[in-house]
């Protein structure tokens, strides 16, 4: 099959098109990078040619509150009017873990538009809800952070590893389009804090991560299960020990 991988060079997208070229399909990874870009259209009428499914794992550059909503909305508007002039049979995208709880926070009313324009258009589609990636650990605690202190709510969280998010977005590239939604999940439950400070302590991150009951996550109060899936979730294999022990061997002493 041929499969266009928009945001194919990121972190999700290069894992993605490996994975997908192991398996015998033609994956054209397309981002600004290869001249394909998809606020402007530059490029997508070429590389949409042809193509049997479309996958987004594209990511607004700012997370700005206006920033953000102009990115999915421009870019998901354009690719599915695209999508639709080439005839792409399956429109795949990738979304996070209680997007619709999350509105409150303007990344997350971001997705929520994202997935509204691709519920609503012609094209056959599925949408995989992952958790939070163990790599955007960091990412958590810099958004949570003032000064030396990164503040966050013991709530639950049930994160995974990158490399499973691909095989999963992968596997849902290449079946039929469910026209809903799947969640994918990692293998183990932990505090949101008490995550961030073992995966700040491992790579040697000196702030100190407090337990505050009502920080906010991007923007969004949570409340226990906010970033949870629900039961009928895949679990990925990857236990967050291993990941570490594979990712941060150097930085560890
Ligand atoms: N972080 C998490 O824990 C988490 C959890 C669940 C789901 N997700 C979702 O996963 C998705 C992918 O995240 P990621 O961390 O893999 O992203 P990433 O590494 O930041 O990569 C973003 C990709 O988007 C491309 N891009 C940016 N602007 C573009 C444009 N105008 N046209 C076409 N492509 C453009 C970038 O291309 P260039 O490199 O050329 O700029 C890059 O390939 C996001 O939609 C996010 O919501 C994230």
């Amino acid at each position: 099959m041929k499969i266009v991988i928009i945001g194919g060079t990121g972190l999700i997208g290069s894992k993605l098109v490996s994975k997908l070229r192991e398996h015998g399909h033609q994956a054209v990874a397309a981002s600004p990078d290869t001249g394909v870009n998809t606020l402007t259209g530059q490029g997508l009428p070429e590389a949409l040619a042809g193509a049997d499914v479309v996958v987004d794992v594209s990511n607004s550059p700012s997370f700005e509150d206006t920033a953000v909503l102009k990115f999915f909305e421009t870019s998901t508007g354009n690719l599915l009017a695209a999508e639709a002039a080439a005839g792409v049979g399956h429109h795949v995208a990738l979304s996070v873990v209680g997007t619709e709880r999350l509105s409150e926070s303007g990344y997350f009313r971001a997705k929520i538009a994202q997935e509204n324009l691709i519920r609503k258009s012609s094209i056959p589609y599925s949408i995989v809800h992952a958790t939070q990636f163990f790599e955007f650990i960091k990412s958590i605690a810099d958004a949570a952070t003032v000064g030396t202190t990164v503040r966050l709510a013991p709530v639950l969280i049930q994160p995974m590893a990158a490399d499973d998010v691909a095989k999963a977005v992968g596997r849902v590239s290449v079946g039929s389009p469910i026209n809903g939604t799947v969640e994918v999940a990692g293998p183990q439950q932990f505090r949101l804090d008490e995550l961030v400070r073992d995966g700040l302590r491992a790579r040697n991150d000196p702030r100190e991560v407090v337990r505050d009951p009502e920080a906010r996550y991007f923007g969004a109060k949570l409340a226990e299960r906010t970033l949870l899936p629900g039961d009928g979730a895949s679990i990925a294999e990857t236990r967050f020990e291993a990941w570490l022990d594979q990712t941060l061997v150097p930085t560890r002493t």
